[in-house]
């Protein structure tokens, strides 16, 4: 019964695709993309005048390719400008997985399986080849001759609004994510892989990818230097933050917290506890350092980032063996010590070590009860304190965080 399902599940996904691939092939002939080439060197580093049955050893070229692996309402968007900050030897792209997410969940309900799985990690690598083909033929409508207003958050990725990617302004066209820094016309994806290709790094922000394990063959292939930062954050501080944010998506919780009744074998209930096994298996797998994750796995508290930016920035630059510029300091500098606090829900900037504290006073205890039960060994695993009462929940003098030090490796790599 349940292979037939996933059968008839790898049927649709393949539907969709090639489906999708058609619409592209019809409009542009000349310019097929080749799904297979994901699995090939042959569009590799093409731009640089590198030929393609050449396959560019990776560690000699000192290129690092980033993945941040996040949930929503991490701060990863804000952990993410410490790399999209670097400058011009870093292309960083922020959620391209939303799209293949979309696609995937709308035509087949199941955002979440293990479908996806293979699509994000296929995805992934392509783009760390500076290969948008695949990415395209998820973005819907479908680009015109590698053309598309449509980008999610375009804006939000410097190397996408730079003035080599810029193309003129069309009156006509309504871009939702237009570039902030210059006026720009829709995105050509000729243009961002060119671009792409001539950037040292690469880094990729997503919160869509849910195991760790999802990305061996990713972190296994030669052609990459791939580093994983999972960014975590104290499961109780995320639900209050997601109530907010996601407020009509959480009216079940809003409604539980009113009545101080929680249903525990809710639906919602056990998502939260599915999300945050999947969050704790990633972390275990990550530190038990296999062999495929060896000096490529980091383990960051969204918290330590909110109390010491300057020290883990540079804990995750020493990391990643990339250099820290002084730009991307600066922005750290400017962004954690400003005095405006965050005003858009997506905000970057914000006075972190006030931030952080601040869901305790908005998450009524009841709840915070739930997030132990069922988050309990997640939140043991990283250091996030229980509380037993609403007194200590929102007595600032008590800490509900523990010191603790992650193990990771600093790539020493004097090589390059
Ligand atoms: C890889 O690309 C080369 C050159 O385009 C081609 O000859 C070869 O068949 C491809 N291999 C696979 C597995 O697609
Ligand atoms: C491509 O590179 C290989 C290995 O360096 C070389 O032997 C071959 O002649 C090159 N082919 C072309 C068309 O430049
Ligand atoms: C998804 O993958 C996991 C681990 O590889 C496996 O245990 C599970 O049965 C798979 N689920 C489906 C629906 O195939
Ligand atoms: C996109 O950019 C490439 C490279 O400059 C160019 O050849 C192509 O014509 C552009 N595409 C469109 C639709 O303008
Ligand atoms: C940021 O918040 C902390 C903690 O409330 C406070 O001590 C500090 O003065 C704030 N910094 C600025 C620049 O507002
Ligand atoms: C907060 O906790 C501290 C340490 O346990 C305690 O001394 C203090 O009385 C508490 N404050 C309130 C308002 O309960
Ligand atoms: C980290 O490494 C130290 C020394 O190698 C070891 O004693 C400690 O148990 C490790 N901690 C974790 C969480 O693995």
């Amino acid at each position: 019964m349940r292979n037939k399902y996933v059968i008839f599940i790898i049927c649709i996904v393949a539907l969709v695709i090639i489906e999708k691939e058609n619409n592209i092939i019809s409009r542009q002939p000349q310019q097929t993309p080749d799904p297979l080439s994901l699995f090939n060197g042959s569009i590799l580093y093409d731009n640089e005048g590198v030929n393609s049955t050449q396959i560019v050893d990776v560690d000699q070229t000192g290129q690092k390719h980033i993945i941040l692996l996040a949930t929503t309402r991490t701060g990863s968007s804000f952990v993410g400008e410490f790399f999209n900050q670097l400058g011009t030897n870093m292309f960083y792209l922020f959620e391209p997985l939303w799209h293949v997410e979309r696609t995937l969940s709308e035509d087949t309900g199941i955002p979440n399986s293990n479908i996806s799985s293979i699509a994000y990690r296929d995805v992934l690598l392509s783009l760390f080849l500076c290969d948008f083909s695949s990415l395209e033929s998820f973005i819907s409508p479908a680009p015109l001759e590698h053309v598309t207003p449509a980008l999610f958050r375009r804006e939000s990725s410097m190397a996408l609004c730079e003035e080599q990617v810029c193309t003129p302004v069309q009156k006509n066209v309504f871009e939702r994510y237009r570039c902030r820094t210059r006026r720009c016309g829709p995105l050509n994806f000729t243009l961002a892989s060119k671009s792409c290709l001539k950037k040292k790094h690469k880094a990729i922000k997503t919160v869509r990818v849910r195991q760790l394990e999802s990305l061996r063959l990713l972190v296994e292939d030669p052609r990459l230097d791939i580093k994983v930062i999972q960014l975590v954050r104290d499961p109780r501080a995320v639900l209050a933050s997601r109530m907010v944010a996601f407020s009509s998506k959480y009216q079940t919780w809003k409604s539980w917290a009113a009545n101080g009744e929680v249903p525990i074998d809710d639906e919602e209930v056990k998502r939260l506890q599915g999300n945050c096994n999947q969050i704790r298996e990633s972390a275990e797998l990550g530190l038990s350092q296999p062999e495929w994750l060896e000096n490529r796995y980091m383990l960051v508290r969204y918290e330590d980032i909110a109390r010491y930016p300057m020290q883990k920035a540079a804990e995750m630059y020493g990391f990643t063996g990339i250099p820290f510029t002084s730009h991307a300091r600066e922005w750290i500098i400017k962004n954690t010590h400003a005095s405006e606090v965050a005003s858009g829900v997506y905000s970057t900037q914000k006075n972190s070590s006030e931030q952080v504290e601040k869901w305790r006073y908005s998450i009524p205890f009841k709840l915070a009860q739930v997030v132990q039960e069922v988050c309990g060994p997640t939140m043991e695993l990283f250091g996030y304190r229980f509380v037993d009462s609403e007194e200590t929940l929102v007595n600032k003098t008590i800490s509900l965080l523990e010191e603790k030090q992650f193990n990771f490796s600093y790539v020493a790599d004097f090589t390059s």
